[in-house]
């Protein structure tokens, strides 16, 4: 199947970003203590489980990947943006991390114990989010569990920068219970759920779900 059109945007952009991202976004010990009780909570589950390696899909320079491995999760990163994947071998290079897609993972059929998507499905336009959860329902094996976190809104923005340099992505922000439904469209079952007014410098609510595939 040829590639969604919108994919082509956001691997330049994140390309010609990726080293101002790193510089300016603060690391996964600065978020804030809600997002990262969150992925702990995340972390103890998936590691309580043991059903699987967890794919942080949109991993970006592999900050959150190292964290969860930092949690004891077995952790590997996959990002659209070549760039973003030579930053995060070159920062951790004792981890597994590949240039690649969410909507068309390399992964097989129920291999992944859990699935992290943090900060990553906002540039994804909506009618492509079935396609996106679909394929985090098939990788993942029966009993694992999905992380998501993002901005929520309603609303298309369309920024000429990002990150102090020129951009060409979209970001689509959506209500929380519109996610919620589509998970739910994709066969998970939601588990639990977290909104937080803006926190540190995002000026944007943003949230926080967790999934699973049921058995
Ligand atoms: C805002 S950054 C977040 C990076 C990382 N998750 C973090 O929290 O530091 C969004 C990342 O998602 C990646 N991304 C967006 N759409 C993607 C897709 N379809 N497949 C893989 N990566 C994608 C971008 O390349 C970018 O690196």
């Amino acid at each position: 199947m040829a590639e969604p059109s919108y994919l082509t945007a956001v691997r330049e952009s994140y390309d010609t970003v990726a080293v101002d991202y790193v510089e300016r976004i603060p690391p996964p010990d600065a978020m804030d203590p809600l997002s990262r009780a969150m992925l702990a909570g995340f972390a103890e589950i998936v590691r309580t489980a043991g059903s699987g390696p967890v794919a942080d899909l949109g991993c970006g320079p592999g900050r959150v990947t190292a964290y969860l491995g930092g949690l004891g999760v077995s952790a590997f990163g996959v990002d659209l943006s070549p760039k973003m994947v030579a930053l995060a071998r070159q920062a951790y290079p004792d981890l597994r991390f590949a240039v690649g897609s969410m909507t068309a993972l390399e992964t097989g059929d129920d291999e992944l114990g859990g699935i992290l998507a943090w900060y990553s499905t906002h540039h994804t336009p909506p009618r492509w989010l079935p396609t996106v959860f679909a394929e985090f329902h098939r990788a993942l094996a029966p009993g694992g569990h999905l992380l998501w976190g993002d901005f929520v809104g309603d609303e298309r923005v369309t920024p000429t920068q990002g990150y102090g340099r020129p951009v060409s992505y979209e970001s689509y922000l959506l209500p929380l219970d519109r996610v919620t439904g589509l998970l739910e469209e994709a066969g998970l079952v939601v588990a639990a759920k977290l909104e937080q007014e803006p926190t540190g410098r995002s000026k944007r609510p943003h949230a926080c779900l967790l999934a699973r595939k049921p058995v």
